[in-house]
């Protein structure tokens, strides 16, 4: 947790940008897993995070945009409830942490917001994405909870996605925290890995290590020899001799500020000549974007970078014909690597997604979601000092998109498809490190190097 003094002076940007209205933030309340009192562990919303640092369920803040008004609800703990979870502190004590001194019980906050209603003021709040909070607030606000995305507040979700996107120095110390986080995970996999050895059981080591350094991982680990499936949480395998592993894993600091990393070696610990060329490759692209971010890039400019890296380095492997422009231009990219390269990271690791990209259409606010220049819509981002996203390039071979690519009739001329069926139990590869932008260029955050070469791999591979 920051000082009271950062979570007030966010305050005030906020409630300047906002102009009028009430802006409604609620934290979230813990999530039952398999009957009530057995939760999830809990996460706090990092939007209510980042404004009320509380990492506390079942409290909502609220910001008075016209009279600067700052008010906490939530209910103190009864005798009851402390008999489970020991002495904690009063709502008001709660408040005073981060600087806001008027603490409600929770039962006045419909009053509240009813009367500012009645009085036809503007309820602003951010797209609910969990059920709980959908509920809670459709009952305060009387909106049926399928409309609530009707009436969220484009003008705060673009707000608070300017905000959090430029990261203050203190952020900074916070992400390289959980930077050496995700440098112990992913070395003691590398250290792990030798055939013979389940996925599940490096995923699970690596996991511990995020748990018992911070608050836990920042997403499921993906640990798995079938990297061509980009999200793989299967993580039973067995390690084979000749195979590829992707770890792609991140941890999270106590204070909830995220990393994200990826590493594809091989399980012999020796990569052959056919994986070294693919590797090189996909590490030829990562590095090309570390040397060229800087301020005022479009993301889909760094993105096209990439793929064009790409595409040379598969042009040189006969696996696409003719030239690299020409097969990025036509979209033969996507074969290899269908997804973007990389994504806003900070509390959340995929940061702002809850206000972004698939929260609402953004043909009706384009132009305003270019003129925030945030990540909440990547087709609109424009990198800035304080930026902080993953460069994640990869070259994937996946055979069902193959088929359908080559049944569709697609990249006809481009994409060797003859050549590309000697690949098809290749798998994936993925290299993923998380990029700072600063006044000039950016640096990869971190005070070490998670290895990354195929000799700096093949030195710590099951040693
Ligand atoms: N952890 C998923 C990703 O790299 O975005
Ligand atoms: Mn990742
Ligand atoms: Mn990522």
């Amino acid at each position: 947790m920051f000082s009271a003094k950062t979570y007030a002076s966010r305050r005030e940007v906020l409630r300047t940008k906002i102009g009028s209205g009430v802006i409604l933030l609620p934290g979230n309340m813990p999530a039952p897993n398999n009957y009530p009192n057995n939760t999830y562990y809990f996460r706090q919303d990092s939007s209510f995070l980042y404004y009320f640092g509380l990492n506390i369920p079942s409290l909502v803040g609220v910001i008075d945009a016209d009279t600067g008004e700052e008010m906490l609800f939530g209910d103190d703990f009864t005798v009851e409830d402390i008999i489970w979870t020991g002495p904690q502190p009063t709502l008001r004590e709660l408040g005073a942490q981060v600087g806001i001194a008027a603490a409600h019980p929770m039962a006045e906050l419909e009053k509240h917001l009813r009367k500012a209603i009645a009085q036809g003021r503007r309820i602003h709040y951010l797209p609910p994405y969990r059920g709980e909070t959908k509920l809670q607030l459709s009952e305060l606000l009387g909106i049926a909870p399928a409309r609530l995305h009707e009436h969220k507040s484009v003008d705060l979700m673009l707000a608070v996605a300017e905000m959090r996107e430029a990261k203050s120095a203190e952020e900074i110390d916070e992400l390289e925290r959980a930077f050496r986080i995700g440098y112990d995970m992913h070395t003691l996999a590398m250290k792990m890995c030798r055939p013979g050895v389940v996925e599940r059981e490096i995923a699970g080591a690596i996991e511990g290590v995020a748990k018992s350094a911070g608050a836990g991982v920042s997403f499921p680990s993906i640990v798995s020899q079938h990297g061509e499936t980009l999200h793989n949480l299967c993580a039973d395998g067995v390690l084979e001799e000749g195979r590829l592993l992707l770890c792609d894993a991140g941890g999270e600091t106590v204070g909830n500020y995220c990393s994200d990393h990826t590493r594809t070696y091989p399980v012999s610990g020796r990569f052959t000549p056919k994986q070294r060329e693919i590797y090189e490759i996909v590490l030829a692209a990562h590095d090309r974007v570390a040397a060229i971010v800087k301020p005022g890039m479009m993301y889909t400019d760094i993105h096209n970078a990439a793929c064009l890296t790409l595409a040379e380095g598969l042009v040189g492997a006969g696996l696409v014909r003719g030239s690299a422009e020409d097969a990025v231009a036509a979209g033969a990219m996507t074969l290899f690597m269908p997804h973007g390269l990389g994504h806003g990271l900070g509390m959340d690791v995929h940061d702002c997604e809850a206000m972004g990209e698939r929260s609402f259409d953004f043909s009706s606010i384009a132009d305003r979601a270019a003129e925030s220049a945030t990540c909440i819509y990547r087709a609109a981002w424009r990198v800035r000092p304080g930026t902080v996203m993953s460069d994640e390039p990869g070259i994937y071979f996946i055979p069902a998109l193959i088929d359908k690519c080559r049944a569709e009739g697609l990249y006809r001329g481009i994409v060797d498809y003859d050549r590309l069926d000697s690949y098809r139990d290749f798998g994936g590869i993925r290299i993923e490190d998380d990029l700072l932008l600063t006044d000039t260029g950016c640096r990869i955050i971190g005070d070490r190097k998670i290895p990354v070469t195929v000799d700096e791999l093949e030195a710590v591979v099951g040693k």
